[in-house]
C-alpha cells in the first residue's frame, strides 16, 4: 500500500498557465490528478521501451477478399499465441473486417508481432495501444 506524500516544485508561470488550461479542457478534477496521469503515462511508455511485461491492443482493418490474408493473419496469431489474450473480429461491411487483438507479455515479442501483422499484405490500417499490466503504476 502507498502512502500519500506532498511535493512542491518551481516552474515558469506561463508553463503552469498552459498546463492548467489543459487540465480544465481534459476534465481532470485537480492539477494533482492530471500530473499523476502524466506520470503513469510516462511510466507505461517506459515499460515498453525497457522490454518489461506490458499489455495492449492491436487493431487491424483489412479486406478479407485479399488473397490469403485471413489464413496469413490466423497463422501469425497462432505463432504468437503466448502473448495473445483474445481476438475480436468485426465484419465492418461486405469487404472489410476489423480485428482487435489484446496482447499481454514481453514488450519486444509484442512489437515483433505488431510488425508482422502490419506488414501483412492487405492490411489497410493498424493501430497499437501501448498500456501497462498496471502493477507498477500504484
Ligand atoms: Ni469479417
Amino acid at each position: 500500500m502507498s502512502n500519500l506524500v506532498r511535493i512542491s516544485m518551481s516552474l515558469e508561470d506561463t508553463l503552469l498557465e498552459r498546463f492548467d488550461q489543459q487540465v480544465r479542457e481534459e476534465g481532470y478534477p485537480t492539477r494533482s490528478e492530471a500530473i499523476k496521469a502524466l506520470m503513469r503515462q510516462n511510466l507505461a511508455t517506459r515499460e515498453w521501451t525497457q522490454n518489461e511485461r506490458v499489455a495492449g491492443s492491436v487493431t487491424l482493418v483489412y479486406d478479407h477478399h485479399r488473397g490469403g490474408i485471413v489464413k496469413k493473419l490466423m497463422d501469425v496469431q497462432h505463432d504468437y499465441g503466448s502473448v495473445i489474450v483474445s481476438t475480436q473480429h468485426v465484419h465492418l461491411d461486405h469487404d472489410h473486417c476489423l480485428e482487435i487483438i489484446v496482447v499481454k507479455g514481453e514488450a519486444a515479442q509484442i512489437r515483433e508481432l505488431v510488425s508482422v501483422l502490419k506488414s501483412t499484405k492487405g492490411v489497410k490500417h493498424n493501430s497499437l495501444v501501448m498500456t501497462s499490466i498496471g502493477e507498477n503504476l500504484t
